[in-house]
């Protein structure tokens, strides 16, 4: 078998494999192996440290339009968009998100970590992800954006028909993108129209209103930002959340050490997202033909910027394999690198740590319930099935 054809093998093991979803660090640390970055089938894919900050922060050679399908009818923005034309949409989404308005939020947010808790509590068990990783950051995003809470289930469904449209239909993926993209932007549409006529306390409103060097966004760029939010905002915590907790549920020498100390909560929640990497891979397309740490990329060619793997080099973190709560410093890629880094940040953080206070506050002891393992979904690397044994506090 040829290095190419044995790299593809690896690199698809990913998408087929449950044991590789589950834990794919050694795959990472294989494909790292045999280096920076490999060309694999139709790719290239960036692995290390180094050509995945290169990629990263050089959107002229390594472009992010087109990179990728989301079944929108124009580029989600601000993913979408390569500066300068991104610069200013971040000027006027960045605010929004800051961590000052986010911490505002806190008590808000605490109160539905501890109502949600309240209804399992006593029930010695617990399917983590549909109780508490799902509804808690999707509740709350959806109030952020002005959308009623009871919807949630159809818009996780929209949701996943972008992020996972081969679940609904593995012959037709685009199609079924396509279609979603089209209900999202109808429902955002009825929301920016609602909005337009009765401003309300959501990133809706202040979207209408918000201005750039004198100019309003128009309705189409509101519709594209907000498409992104609904992908951006409503899996990527529960993703977090279900990967850290198959971690911890797993690890008792790991979840031993935040029960001992609770200031370990923020150096645990970085610990990792820098091990489990739940965005695990972003798109770029080469602009030109170049190449990347020696290996040859062409014009329009897809690069695959392997950030999972990248957090896993021990180049950059020594004793990778070892997950250390107290790493320092932690610089990992979860959030990703250079000019699309997560906007997401300040909220996602919050979320996380109080997710973690919460949790750990009210529940004394909790493992994996017996004879289960974490089940992860495709994509994004939330969990289709976390079900776990719990002891009150
Ligand atoms: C732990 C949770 C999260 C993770 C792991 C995560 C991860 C990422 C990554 C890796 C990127 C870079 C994409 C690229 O370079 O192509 C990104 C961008 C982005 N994220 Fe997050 N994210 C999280 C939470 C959130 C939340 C809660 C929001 C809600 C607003 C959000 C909104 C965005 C947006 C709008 C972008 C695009 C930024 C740009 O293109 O300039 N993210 N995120």
């Amino acid at each position: 078998m040829s290095d190419t054809l044995s790299h593809l093998n690896l690199f698809l093991e990913l998408g087929t494999s449950e044991a590789t979803r589950s834990h794919p660090q050694p795959l990472y640390r294989r494909m790292l192996e045999a280096g920076e970055a490999l060309e694999v089938g139709p790719q290239v894919v960036a692995l290390s440290a180094e050509a995945c900050a290169w990629v990263l922060r050089n959107p002229e050679l390594f472009s992010s339009v087109d990179a990728i399908e989301l079944g929108a009818e124009r580029p989600v923005v601000p993913l979408q968009v390569d500066p300068p034309a991104h610069h200013a949409y971040r000027r006027i989404i960045d605010p929004l998100f800051s961590r000052r308005r986010m911490a505002q939020r806190s008590d808000e947010f605490r109160e539905r970590a501890n109502d949600l808790v309240d209804r399992f509590i006593d029930d010695g068990e617990v399917e983590f992800h549909r109780a508490f990783s799902e509804p808690l950051p999707c509740d709350f995003f959806l109030r952020l954006l002005g959308a009623p809470t009871a919807e949630r289930a159809e818009w996780t469904k929209l949701k996943d028909g972008i992020i996972r449209p081969w679940e609904t239909d593995p012959e037709h993926p685009e199609r079924v993108q396509r279609e979603t993209g089209k209900r999202i932007y109808e429902r955002l549409g009825a929301l920016i129209d609602a909005r337009e006529a009765r401003r309300g306390p959501d990133i809706i409103s202040e979207l209408i209103d918000a201005e750039f060097e004198g100019e309003k966004l128009s309705r189409d760029a509101i519709l594209d930002i907000g498409l992104l939010f609904v992908f951006a905002g409503l899996d990527t915590v529960t993703a977090a959340l279900d990967s850290a907790f198959a971690f911890l549920a797993t690890s008792p020498v790991h979840r031993e050490q935040i029960y001992a100390d609770r200031a370990l909560i923020p150096g645990a929640i970085e610990e990792l997202l820098r091990w489990q990497t739940p965005v695990y891979a972003v798109p770029r397309r080469a602009t030109r033909d170049t190449e990347i740490k020696g290996c040859p990329v062409a014009h329009g060619q897809t690069v695959g910027v392997f950030v999972g793997a990248a957090d896993v080099d021990d180049r950059r973190f020594p004793n990778a394999t070892e997950v250390d709560f107290r790493r320092n410093p932690n610089r990992h890629f979860a959030f990703g690198y250079g000019p699309h880094r997560c906007l997401g940040t300040h909220l996602a953080r919050l979320e996380l740590e109080i997710a973690f206070e919460v949790w750990h506050e009210r529940i004394a002891a909790y493992e994996m319930a017996p004879g289960k393992e974490p089940v992860f979904a495709s994509s994004v690397r939330s969990c289709e099935e976390l079900a776990l044994q719990i002891t009150p506090a």
